[in-house]
Formats: structure tokens, sequence, C-alpha cells
């Protein structure tokens, strides 16, 4: 097949584990023969430096017309003075507001061979296999802001088709899953989170009555996420609470720079990125982990261009080379770790048909 694939890698360590998501993508293009165009975009603080906007609109339009953007990082301080005009985030929060991927997807799956290597105990992490739904385009994020002298407010809304349809992801993927779905609020206290969790329980009800549903309070979760995570199959929450909760998750895997996301609306264009940011404090070494964005490139093939095989060898890559002793500084433990590179060209050298 042949597909239009934009590529943003963004600032710090972006370009540098973008390269090897591109690395992997174009393995399988040769291997299975499949022809992918890539068109690079500047994109956050380097589009600021650029371009004067952290979205041109040239950028903006090649996102989409493509089938499935692939995402570095964006960020850094370079950009983030208090009093900043132009930022960074905003490019990406509008970026995916234009795209209208509402349902931002965020697994988290222990590797066995790492199960010991994470600040957790091994006997609570092992066997984990969840999958954040986060809700990506409403709430706090995109909600009106004042600031002035000494007060500031972000106002945090949600309406009911917001809702409903970020539900309708979570419930199918549960349906394709374990039929069991967490839906994380704070309903307690917010108005917003009473509004999510009587949509979220009619229409699971009324659509998924195969899924056992659960409710949780956001404070709660967070420590049942650490406490009995491999309770967990699909998460469903607002877009802040999935914002913080997927940093956390990802601790069960044993490092950050593992965790891809897929963020995806009603047709089959997605924006894939790892979910680690862009790490100043190690930009420009050559030491990030590149799993997190190799196997986003993977969530691409599966959700964008209907790629599951594809999808699959390399997926199957990254676990033969975990399984092998790869390991990038961020999982090395003490061992001698390997480059960026080096890690995403061994991943890509066990690319394989079957
Ligand atoms: C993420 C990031 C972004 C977010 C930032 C960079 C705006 O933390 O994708 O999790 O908060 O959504
Ligand atoms: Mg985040």
């Amino acid at each position: 097949m042949m597909a239009n694939i934009t590529v943003l890698g963004g600032d710090g360590i972006g370009p540098e584990v973008t390269r090897e998501g591109v690395r992997a993508l174009q393995e399988v293009g040769r291997l299975f023969g499949h022809e992918f165009v890539l068109t690079e975009c500047d994109f956050g603080g380097i589009a600021i430096d650029n371009h004067n906007d952290p979205l041109p609109a040239t950028t903006l339009a090649s996102c989409l017309a493509a089938d499935a953007i692939l995402l570095g990082a964006i960020g850094g301080p370079k950009w983030s003075a208090p009093d900043a005009k132009l930022r960074p985030e905003t490019g990406l929060l509008r970026l995916r507001r234009e795209l209208g991927v509402y349902a931002n997807l965020r697994p988290v799956a222990v590797h066995p061979a790492l199960a010991d290597s994470t600040t957790l105990k091994a006997e609570v992490v092992r066997g984990v296999d969840l999958v954040f739904v986060r809700e990506l385009t409403g709430g706090i994020y995109f909600g009106a802001k004042t600031r002035d002298a000494d007060s500031a407010s972000d106002l945090c809304s949600y309406s009911a088709a917001e809702v409903e349809r970020v539900t309708r992801v979570a419930g199918r993927l549960a349906q394709a899953r374990r039929r069991k779905l967490t839906s994380i609020d704070k309903s307690n206290v917010l108005e917003t989170s009473r509004l999510w969790r009587e949509v979220v329980t009619r229409v699971m009800k009324s659509e998924f009555p195969d899924v056992a549903v659960e409710h949780i309070l956001v404070d709660a979760a967070a420590m049942h996420l650490i406490r009995r995570p491999t309770d967990f199959d699909v998460i469903v929450t607002e877009n802040m609470f999935g914002d913080i909760l997927t940093d956390e998750a990802s601790m069960l895997a044993g490092s950050l720079g593992l965790s891809p996301s897929a963020s995806l609306g009603d047709g089959k264009r997605g924006l894939y990125e790892p979910i680690h940011g862009s790490a100043p404090d190690i930009a420009g070494k050559g030491i990030a982990n590149p799993v997190g964005t190799i196997l986003s490139a993977a969530l691409l093939l599966r959700h964008s261009l209907g790629l599951a095989v594809e999808a699959a060898a390399i997926e199957r890559a990254v676990a033969t080379a975990l399984d092998r002793g790869l390991r990038t500084a961020d999982i090395a433990a003490g061992g001698r770790p390997v480059s960026t590179a080096e890690a995403g060209a061994a991943i890509a050298a066990l690319i394989t048909k079957v």
C-alpha cells in the first residue's frame, strides 16, 4: 500500500527518537512492500524559532492531508518563560483539536524481562496489561483562561457529546479485550465529573452491556494503580486526570521512555507520539529510549493504515530486543547501555515477516 505520513520531530530528544520510529517504518515498508511517503515538518519550539508559530500553516496542512502523523516531542526551557507569548504546547493542543483526535490510547504492558527493573515490586507489576483512553480535546486544557496580576483561572467544561464519543472508543476497546472498564473521575467534588459519570454509565449500559464497569475517584485511582495494577484493563478518564495518571502508569513498565500513544478521532487519521516529552536534560546526547516512539509507529500501522500484521512485527521486534537484554540508559540498571541509534538499529534488524 501507499501512505502519506507527516513526521514531526519537534524539540529536545524528539528528533532523535523520531528517527528510530521512522527507521522501523522504513524497514516495514521494505519487508512488506509498502510505500510510506514521509514528510518532515517543523513543529513546537523549533517552529517558533523558524516560523514564529508553534504550528505553522504549512505543518498543519501537511498533517491534515496525511494518513497519519508521527510526532516526537515538543517543548523545552528555551520556550517556557512564564511570560512567553508563544508556547510549543499551544501548538500541540491546537494540532490535537484541528485533527479532532479526542481519544488518546496509552497502553501500558509490563515486559517480563523488565518486571525486576521498575521501582515497584516485581510481583506487583508482573502481568500488567492495561490501556488508558484519555479524553484529549476537552476539559480544563481547552477552557477559557484568565490572568491578571494576582489571580488566574482555567475553566473545565465538558459536553455530554464529548463524554459519549470517548466512552464509545473505550467501550469498543474493552469488548475487544477483557470486557472490563474503569472510569475515573472526581464526582464527589466536580460538576464535570458528575456529568462524566452519568454519561459513561448510560452509554455503557445501553451500548456495551457485556462490559463490566466500575467508577473510581481519581485520588483513589492513583493509589490503586500502584497497589493492584493487574486488576485494570481499559481505563477511561478526562483530559487532565489522564495526563497525570498515564505518567504514573508508565512507571509500571519501568520507564516513561517505553510508553507509546495513539490519538484517534472519528476517521482513520491519527496522531502517534511517545508519552515521554522532550527531556531537555538528555537532548542531543543520543541516549534517549526510542522504544516509546517505535511502538507508536506500530500503533500508527495498526490504527491508521490497517496493517495489523506489520504492527505486530514491530512489537515482536521490540519484545525480542528486550528479551535479549537490549537496554538504553533509562532501563540499564547498572549494565552497559546502548545508544538511541543502536537500540533503533537493533530493533529494526529484528523486524521479520513471521
Ligand atoms: C502529554 C504531554 C502534553 C499534555 C503537554 C506537552 C502539553 O504532557 O502528551 O501527556 O499535557 O497533554
Ligand atoms: Mg503528559
